[in-house]
């Protein structure tokens, strides 16, 4: 349990150096750079070399990491977690002025529970465009410090608030910066953080984020209580595994992509043409020919990996009556009758077997047969590059909340999943069996 949970503070580490999708990625590329990963650039061509490993960004938050075998025998073995949260995203003239009071002006990112956001400190972390002697720059900025809050309405106004209030994103969320005096502040207090002038800033993307720290609760603090659990435990239990794996005949790829809480499709989502793009640069830069890497795709596999729902201890009953999944239970493989999850009876069978191998619990999870649950990377991204993929998840309540519940026993068992996984080969016969070497 030690070792377990000081694997659960290494997460959390990595939560609060992730405010936003931005420094997701900026934080898992420095990481993945300090472990000899050379930076690629899209706008150049790659020269790759056997035994060699990369890691890619697109448009700062989306990033795909890989290695290349000294001797390649098989496909890709690929996982896929989001670097997006539900958030808040700030307007470009984000002081607007209310009733005599400074506020902030935002638009919803992905669905938030807002009344999670309430009452509680947040800044502002993002990235800022500037120009900088000519030049067009990329900023990531993070004001860290206790700046902003959206304050309730007090229950003396609005006697029935425990019935259920609706929040409106145009008035209820807009939080409070300060006196009319303090207009101009927050500009100033972003260029500060970017360490440039105000006047250089072009353009911003800017989004709130709640000021918790991560922590352990529960009796045996077998609970991780944080905010961006979705998705970032995955991205980060699929970082571990991918970095601790042996080498195998096959190509790990690690990818944390963007805007997974709003389609994916954008230039760097799963629905883009990213990963396809870097397999196809990848497969040409070893020499193979189209013909060839149309074959390793087919002995490729996918984890999709995003945070499942655990059966509520106070509302049981919207989980299926046999389909109860819990915290520390072990890792959940999500299917779904009308393929919302890409999962099905192969690529389950794949993933089982690799936990088997790990000595890593299973468990199994359908949405209420008449709720509809959310989607995922696996069934979007299998549009782009149609290989068998699992979706999976850790399980987890409260999910999109400011603050997110999930477990400490469960991280490790997703990092020891995907070690064995990241290692292995995955061979197709001709009576199409499938051995994992
Ligand atoms: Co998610």
């Amino acid at each position: 349990m030690i070792a377990e949970k000081t694997t659960a503070y290494r997460l959390m580490d990595y939560l609060n150096a992730s405010p936003s999708c931005y420094h997701a990625v900026e934080t898992m590329k420095a990481e993945l750079a300090e472990c000899g990963y050379e930076v690629l650039h899209e706008h150049d061509a790659w020269q790759l070399r056997r035994g060699g490993k990369y890691v890619v960004v697109r448009n700062n938050s989306s990033l795909i990491a890989f290695r290349i075998p000294a001797e390649v025998k098989g496909g890709f073995m690929m996982a896929a977690a989001h670097s997006d949260s539900p958030t808040m995203k700030l307007r470009e003239a984000a002081e607007v002025e209310a009733a005599g009071s400074l506020v902030v002006s935002v638009e919803p990112y992905g669905g938030a529970i807002y009344q999670s956001w309430l009452d509680r400190p947040l800044s502002v972390a993002g990235r800022v465009v500037t120009e900088e002697n000519g030049k067009l720059r990329t900023r990531l900025v993070n004001v860290d410090r206790d700046l902003l809050v959206i304050p309730s309405v007090a229950i003396h106004m609005n006697r029935n608030v425990n019935e259920g209030v609706p929040l409106k994103a145009n008035t209820d969320l807009r939080p409070l910066l300060g006196d009319l005096a303090d207009k101009g502040k927050l500009r100033a207090m972003v260029a500060e953080a970017a360490g440039v002038e105000a006047e250089s800033i072009l353009t911003t993307e800017l989004f709130l984020y709640p000021r918790i720290c991560g922590t352990l609760v529960g009796a045996e603090e077998q609970y991780i209580l944080a905010p961006r659990m979705d998705d970032l435990q995955s991205a980060f239990t699929c970082k571990e595994g991918f970095l601790q794996a042996e080498e195998g005949g096959s190509i790990p790829v690690l990818c944390v992509l963007n805007n997974e809480e709003v389609g994916s499709r954008t230039l760097q989502g799963a629905d883009s043409d990213f990963l396809k793009h870097t397999l196809e640069r990848v497969s040409e830069a070893l020499g193979y020919t189209p013909a060839e890497h149309r074959a390793m795709l087919a002995s490729s596999f996918v984890v999709s990996a995003d945070n499942a729902h655990a059966v509520h201890p106070n509302h049981p009953e919207y989980a299926d009556v046999n389909e109860k999944v819990h915290i520390n239970g072990g890792i959940v493989v999500k299917h779904h009758a009308n393929q919302k999850y890409a999962t099905d009876a192969v690529s389950s069978a794949v993933f089982r077997r690799i936990c088997r191998m790990a000595d890593v619990p299973v468990q199994s999870f359908s949405n209420r047969a008449d709720l509809p649950g959310g989607s995922t990377l696996g069934n979007v991204g299998i549009a782009q590059v149609s290989v068998a993929t699992v979706d999976v998840g850790l399980p987890q309540l409260a999910m999109h909340s400011a603050c997110e519940l999930a477990g400490v026993a469960d991280t490790e068992y997703m990092i020891r999943a995907m070690k064995v996984f990241f290692a292995q080969t995955l061979c197709r016969d001709a009576e199409d069996g499938i051995t994992l070497i």
